[in-house]
């Protein structure tokens, strides 16, 4: 294949011969804590990008701008190419993970009101929780108007994708989200939706099937990662 454009933890990112699309493989490679842990999730690379492709055209069709393009091979998507925001967009709907360290409330405590959050994507500090002030006045990542579409985009995003979990027997307590610019300027949902940046927990029992059983050594983690991919397909279609 062609010179790689970038590599992530979980995607390889390749050009291809139309310069405003790339092709990203997804990995088995699973990493934590900011890569501290490693490790191979076999058959991941698989449902990562079969989730996210499902889920991407599920926002296509409700109006959402993303950079889905097509699946052609089962590990690989083709993606828009973006001029990435270095911001993570967390929003949560239930307690969990780090809310829990921050607030002391306990794991599973449903909030009011869905949040959102953002976080510095940067390694070396360790991506650490901005506030607006620190977006808008300190680093000048975005504008206001930016931040109040990031938040907006994101708490639609979330009232979509909480509706098709739930019919799919999952409660989607959290998840991460990372936009860009195309090359008009149109801002576009990017990276990857799937069980590696969402915390999804069943209906019935609060059965954990994403990547915090990978996290914390909790076992049965392909198991988790293919049920998410069989319970998503069989409510989106193959
Ligand atoms: P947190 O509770 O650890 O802050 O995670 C919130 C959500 O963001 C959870 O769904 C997992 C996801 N996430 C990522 O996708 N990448 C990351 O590096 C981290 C820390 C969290
Ligand atoms: N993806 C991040 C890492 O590899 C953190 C995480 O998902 O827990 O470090």
């Amino acid at each position: 294949m062609a010179d790689i454009l970038y590599e992530g933890k979980a995607k390889i990112i390749y050009p291809t011969p139309d310069p405003a699309i790339v092709l990203a493989v997804f990995k088995d490679d699973a990493t934590a804590f900011n890569a501290q842990k490693r490790g191979t999730i076999p058959g991941k690379g698989t449902v990562n990008a079969t989730v996210s492709a499902k889920l991407f055209l599920l926002l296509e069709r409700s109006g959402v701008p993303t950079h889905y393009i097509d699946q052609p091979a089962a590990n690989q998507l083709l993606f828009r190419r973006l001029k990435m925001i270095p911001l993570e967009v967390v929003v949560r709907n239930i307690v969990a993970g780090s809310l829990v360290k921050r607030t002391g409330l306990a794991s599973g405590t449903v909030l009011g009101e869905a949040i959102v959050e953002f976080y510095y994507k940067n390694d070396a500090l360790g991506d650490p929780l901005l506030n607006d002030e620190h977006i808008l006045k300190v680093l000048a990542t975005v504008d206001a108007l930016q931040l109040a579409e990031l938040r907006r985009s994101a708490m639609q995003v979330n009232a979509i994708l909480s509706a098709f979990y739930h019919e799919c027997g999952i409660r989607l307590v959290d998840f991460k989200l990372e936009y860009g610019y195309d090359g008009a300027g149109q801002l576009q949902l990017g990276d990857e939706l799937s069980p590696d940046n969402c915390r999804l927990w069943t209906l019935k029992e609060d059965r954990i099937l994403d990547k915090d059983r990978f996290r914390f050594d909790m076992g049965e983690v392909e198991g988790a990662y293919q049920e998410v991919l069989a319970r998503v397909v069989a409510k989106a279609g193959p």
